[in-house]
């Protein structure tokens, strides 16, 4: 690797990894992306690496990411990935890369996520996972992460249209979303954008996947009458404070889109790790468990109960740490910028990983250890309590933090994101996976399949590449 180096005007140059000649270090990202990403956190707070023709900086240190995401965020719009996504999603709230109109958009989507909005989504949810959990079959090695997916994208439905939604719906687009997904990852990765264009099998299964998934949403939404318990009757009714105006059908249109990539996925990826972890450590699973008969007194959840679940929100937490789902972010520089001390010029492309930095031995001791632990006291810290707006929606705290939280530097929990593109979902993923996961201890105990293998699989998301686990009733 060479080191950084200091032209005439001052700024810094980033340290560069030699690669091999025209590949430079696509090989070793594809072959272990966790690995090789994790491995650029020694070599420098910023460090420039080779893909191809294209250079992609690197940035490791929490204060140089605090500046990308923060205080330098109008430098940077989504980069490439996200101009690959538009055409597919719409220009909806994660895909719009203008500034002053993504601020009008989420100001207009914010309240849909509001504290008093995601109680009233509670009972949707409750009922949900009561009917799913409750069914699993007990006693024989069952593929989790299938239940996993049926559940959370039954449940972000609900969420999103609990009137006008049909089992046809779901069916169809249960089997669209997957394509789509899956889809997505290696189009974006493919810069001749050549594959895409061939008349493959899969290419069309990816088109046909589109159109189903965009005519399903609209037939779902010229039926839907909102009633205000679910999330489309608030886009609905939403108003910009300044102009008074309404969405459009168009802007509504691509929002529910944009909710739908967004939303199911992440919340099962994170289920499937906490529930892999609970099965892999039963004095934690225990302790969840004993919260949940404790909170809930034999009844389902409600939303009264999120505020006391206090142990679930940590075994959440720590998922989110240990295993953040949206491991890998991209940003593209607008114009030539410094982080720290070193120039990044115009176009650039520019990443961080919230997996390398949850990884951070001097931010996370031991941290390959699953230690819910670490969520469970309040920082008395402001200064290094998480950003506005993180941490659990009904009670409003951010993740909860141990007091060696106090030495760290802020934004070192980025499992959200920071700044004004973080995760607007946050508050509705809180509530899912608590009530999902306080279901889930209510009624089973996890263990581990014999012989299983379970690894981490690092797409576009990071979730375990399967998940057989046995399930025991605890009332048999
Ligand atoms: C545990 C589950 C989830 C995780 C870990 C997660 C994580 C994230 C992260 C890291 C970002 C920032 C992306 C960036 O900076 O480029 C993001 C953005 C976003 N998320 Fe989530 N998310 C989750 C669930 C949800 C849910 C349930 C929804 C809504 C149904 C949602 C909707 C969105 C949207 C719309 C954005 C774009 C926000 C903007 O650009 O203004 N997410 N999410």
């Amino acid at each position: 690797m060479s080191g950084p180096h200091t032209p005439a005007d001052g700024a810094t140059t980033a340290p560069a990894v030699r690669g091999w000649p025209l590949l430079g270090s696509a090989a070793p990202l594809m072959r272990d992306p966790l690995g090789f990403i994790g491995s650029l956190r020694t070599r420098g707070d910023l460090v420039a690496i080779r893909l191809g023709p294209m250079t992609m900086y690197v940035v490791n240190s929490p204060e140089l990411i605090r500046e990308l995401l923060v205080e330098k965020a109008a430098s940077f719009d989504k980069g490439r990935q996200f101009d690959k996504l538009r055409p597919w999603w719409g220009n909806g709230l994660a895909t719009n890369s203008d500034h002053a109109s993504h601020r009008r958009q989420r100001r207009l989507m914010q309240p849909a996520f509001h504290k008093g909005q995601i109680t009233r989504y509670v009972p949707d949810m409750r009922n949900v996972a009561e009917e799913r959990i409750g069914a699993w079959a007990g006693g024989r090695t069952v593929a989790l992460d299938e239940e996993l997916y049926t559940l959370t994208l039954d449940m972000t439905l609900r969420n999103l249209f609990s009137t006008g939604l049909g089992e046809r719906d779901l069916v169809r687009l249960g089997e669209a979303l997957p394509v789509i997904l899956g889809g997505v990852l290696w189009r974006c990765l493919d810069t001749t954008e050549l594959v895409e264009r061939l008349p493959l099998p899969a290419n069309r299964r990816f088109t046909a996947a589109l159109d189903t998934m965009h005519s399903t949403v609209d037939r779902i939404i010229e039926r839907h009458r909102g009633d205000g318990s679910d999330l489309l009757s608030v886009l609905k009714q939403a108003r910009d404070p300044d102009t008074g105006e309404r969405m459009s059908a168009r802007q509504i249109h691509d929002e529910v889109i944009t909710l739908l990539m967004t939303g199911s996925e992440t919340t099962r990826s994170t289920l499937s790790w906490a529930c892999l972890e609970l099965s892999r450590n039963p004095a934690i699973q225990r302790r969840l468990q004993q919260e949940a008969d404790t909170v809930l007194a034999g009844g389902p959840v409600e939303a009264r109960h999120l505020d006391h679940l206090t142990y679930t929100r940590a075994v959440v937490s720590e998922a989110l740490r240990a295993h953040p789902v949206v491991w890998l972010l991209t940003r593209r520089a607008v114009t030539d910028v410094e982080l720290g001390p070193y120039r990044i010029p115009a176009g650039a492309a520019v990443c961080y990983s919230s997996y390398t930095l949850h990884r951070d031995p001097d931010l996370y001791p031991d941290p390959d250890r699953f230690d819910p632990d670490r969520f469970t006291q309040q920082s008395p810290d402001p200064a290094t309590a998480p950003d506005p707006g993180s941490g659990c929606p009904i009670s409003g705290g951010g993740p909860g933090v141990r007091r060696e939280r106090s030495r760290r530097p802020r934004d070192t929990y980025l499992a959200f994101g920071a700044g004004s593109r973080a995760c607007v979902g946050e508050p509705l993923a809180w509530a899912q996976t608590m009530v999902i996961l306080a279901t889930i201890a209510r009624h089973w105990t996890l263990a581990p399949a014999p012989k299983a293998r379970i690894r981490p699989a690092a797409r576009m998301l990071l979730m375990p590449d399967r998940l057989p686990l046995v399930l025991r009733s605890r009332h048999p």
